[in-house]
This record gives structure tokens, sequence and C-alpha cells, in this order.
């Protein structure tokens, strides 16, 4: 996203705080006057679940929430759909204050505007997987053919295509939780909570299912709210990650920061086992590109420049930048030879290429197959950077380039 498109808060968390108990005031007065969490509970009986949260969700981001068992990630995720009220604090959905909203509003807002995924899902076993799929729409009060239609859609979205007269007991434990996914999409909410979805299934089933869920937000556009234990898949699906410990947040940050920058020794502790080059992205170790020579040069500008700057290889752009090939100094010399005039006369196509913000893993097969560095390019395809080996080398060791060369 451009840094002038300007990001629209679609949930906005402000000083949430959901105590369990009889009298949440006192508790919350107790922690005010210094009293620890555990000391209100041994004291009170209070649970303190939620602690002063504050974050923003934007439109169409997929907000990962991380966080041990009983940190309060649950609290959480049904305090901003309203399951449960908090006990202080606000929530905002596009703006519209839902902690004092209540009755027609609320339901309303829960049935048209959120919707939540669970990890096991409640099918009802004596519907079929489209009456199990319609459920949500039922509620809404869709009419009968309308509800069916909307069904049908959401079904093949998530790949039941042919399932749906089948009985749940017909059904694995993954495309159950499909159907479950599906009850959500024919909702079509804007706004998606997700429970651990993809918490019961094995990892092969899981990993699958995580794919096919990327592929399907980039077709419908959701804000999406996603809890999960798992490292690996917050790290997949998350455009930013919250990490949660005993009610709080203790760290917020692209899945990049969190892994390198844990903000503490809980942190550190949960992506202690990631390999770094699977979360740093190439822009963090690439380089200016040491020389670019215009397709219109001829080999003998091009052996001044390179001899002067005692390298072996450049990159070729045109007017607009754009990479258009590479040439060696064996080439440039035989070029001399034969009186060639302009360098794309003679220059190679660059298979080496790599986005700005990949994962510096896969970077490593296209540098370990050339002695070529690898050329960086925009969207646009305009030569932004290099990665020679040894920048590659140093970036899976840990230590990323500190000139900005973004
Ligand atoms: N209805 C309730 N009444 C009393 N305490 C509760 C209630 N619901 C949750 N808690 C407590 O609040 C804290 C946070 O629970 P929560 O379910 O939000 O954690 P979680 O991070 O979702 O855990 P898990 O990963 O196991 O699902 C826990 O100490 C839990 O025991
Ligand atoms: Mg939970």
């Amino acid at each position: 996203m451009s840094e002038m498109e300007k990001p629209i808060v679609k949930i906005s968390c402000q000083n949430l705080w959901k105590v369990f108990g009889r009298n949440p005031q006192h508790a919350l007065n107790l922690i005010k006057d210094g009293m620890s969490k555990e000391e209100v509970l041994e004291q009170t009986g209070h649970v303190i679940a939620v602690r002063d949260i504050s974050f923003d969700v934007t439109e169409g981001e997929i907000f990962v929430i991380m966080g041990l068992s009983g940190s309060g990630k649950s609290t959480l995720i049904r305090c901003i759909n309203r399951l449960i009220k908090p006990t202080m604090g606000r929530i905002f959905i596009d703006g519209v204050d839902l902690s004092t909203m209540s009755g027609a509003k609320l339901r309303r807002t829960r049935r048209h505007k959120v919707c939540m995924v669970f990890q096991q899902f409640a099918l009802f076993p004596h519907r079929s997987v489209v009456d199990n799929a319609a459920y949500g729409l039922e509620v809404q009060g869709v009419e009968k053919a309308q509800r069916k239609k909307r069904v049908l859609e959401a079904l093949e979205m998530v790949g039941l295509k042919g399932w749906e007269n089948s009985y749940p007991d017909e059904l694995s434990g993954g495309m159950q939780q499909r159907v479950g996914l599906a009850r959500a999409l024919a909702v079509d909410p804007e706004v998606l909570l997700m429970d651990e979805p993809f918490g019961a299934l094995d990892p092969l089933i899981r990993r699958q299912m995580q794919d096919e869920f990327i592929n399907l937000m980039s077709v419908v556009h959701k804000t999406i709210v996603f809890i999960t234990h798992d490292l690996n898949e917050a790290l997949k699906l998350g455009e930013r990650i919250a990490i949660m410990k005993d009610g709080q947040i203790v760290q917020i940050g692209s899945p990049e920061e969190i892994v390198s920058v844990p903000a503490d020794e809980y942190v550190t502790e949960f992506v202690r086992d990631v390999p770094r080059s699977k979360v740093v992205s190439v822009r963090n170790i690439m380089r200016e590109p040491e020389l670019k020579l215009y397709r219109w040069q001829g080999p003998k500008v091009a052996l001044h420049a390179m001899s002067e700057k005692n390298i072996r290889r450049a990159f070729i752009v045109d007017s607009w930048g754009r990479l258009s090939g590479v040439i060696t100094l064996n080439e440039v010399a035989r070029a001399i030879v034969r009186h060639v005039q302009r360098l794309d006369e003679v220059a190679r196509e660059h298979a080496l290429q790599i986005g700005p913000d990949q994962a510096i893993e896969e970077v490593i097969p296209l540098a370990a197959s050339s002695d070529n560095p690898v050329a960086v390019v925009d969207e646009g395809g305009r030569l932004i950077g290099e990665v020679p080996r040894v920048a590659l080398l140093l970036g899976m060791m840990g230590k990323e380039n500190s000139n900005d060369t973004t």
C-alpha cells in the first residue's frame, strides 16, 4: 500500500478490560491501587482476563492474536462482537461504538457485520451440509431461495461442491471446519472473528487449510481477527501479530518485527525456533546495485565503468530503470572485439529476480543456482537493489544491512 492512501480503521479497541466475578468494579479499584492480578484473584476470586488492551485493525487486514492458554485471547475476541460485555473500555467497528450498544441494534450488527468461526464448529448432526451452512442466513431471516443460492456459492468457495447433501458424520474434521467457514462466508460479513479455527486439524490438513484460506481471503475482502497457538500459522497468515500475556498485549508488530525484535522474554520464547530466513524480507538485506548500465550504452563505456568499480558483472536497465539484462566483463570484452554498438544487443536476460517483500528463504535456491547476484525488482520491473551472496549469508545469520536502501 502506498503511503498516501491512509488505511481505514475497521476495528478499534480502546482500553478494554474484562473482569470475571461478582463485583468487577471493586476488582478494578484494587488493580488501580496497585494490587497484582494474582492477589486480586486470591483475595477476591475475580479474574482479570483482559487488561487495558488497545489496538486498531485496518480494513482488509488479517490481525493475528497469539498467546499461551489462559492469556485472554478468547475473552478479547468475544468482547469484540459483544458476546461478552467488557467491564471497561470501548470497541468501535466502522467508528460505531459497540461497547454501549444493546438490544436489536446489537443483534443486527452481530448478524450482518461480524461473524465468528470457532475451533469446534457445532454442526447440527441431523442437518445436511447445505442446511448447516445456511444457519447464519436463517437467523438473519433471509428467504429460502436466496439462502440456497448464497450457501451454494459459499460451499463452492471452501471446496465442498458435491458434498451439499451429505451429513456431518460423513465428513472429515477438515471438511466439517469448511462447513463452519462456509456458514460464516454465506453471511458475507465485513469482519470475521476466528478463534483457533484450524486448531483441531492435523498438521497436513491444517497447512492446506491455511493456504486455501489465504487464497480465499485475496478474493473475498474481509477484515479478520484470527487467534492461534501456532507460531507458524501466525507468521503465515498475519499481517500483524499481537502477542498476549496475562490479559495484556505485550507486543504488536509485523511477523518480521516479532521475530527480529521480540519485546521481552515471553515473546522470545515464542519465536525461539523460527529460522529468520522465513520471515526477514529481502528489503532488509538488499543493497543499491553497484552499477547500472543503460541499454543504449556501448561496450567501451561499460568496460570503463566496470573497471573503475572493479566489478565483473553489471545490470542493464532501460530509460525507466527497468531491468533488461545482465552482462559480464568477458562478454563486454568480446562485444568490443565484435564492434557491438549497444549493450542491449548482447545483454542476457537476468533470470534471478525477486521482489523486495519476499522472504530471504526464497532467495536461497536462486542464489545457490548461480554466481550472479540476485536482482531485486519492484512491481513495475524497476531494478531497486541487488542481493550479493555475502549479504544473503549475513542476513541468514541475523546481521542486516545497516544502510537503509528502501
Ligand atoms: N466465564 C468465565 N468466568 C470466569 N473466568 C473466565 C471465564 N472465561 C474465561 N475465564 C478466565 O479468563 C482467563 C482468560 O481466558 P480465555 O479463555 O480468554 O483464554 P485463552 O487465551 O482463550 O485460552 P485458550 O488458549 O486456552 O483458549 C482465564 O484465566 C480463564 O480461566
Ligand atoms: Mg481460547
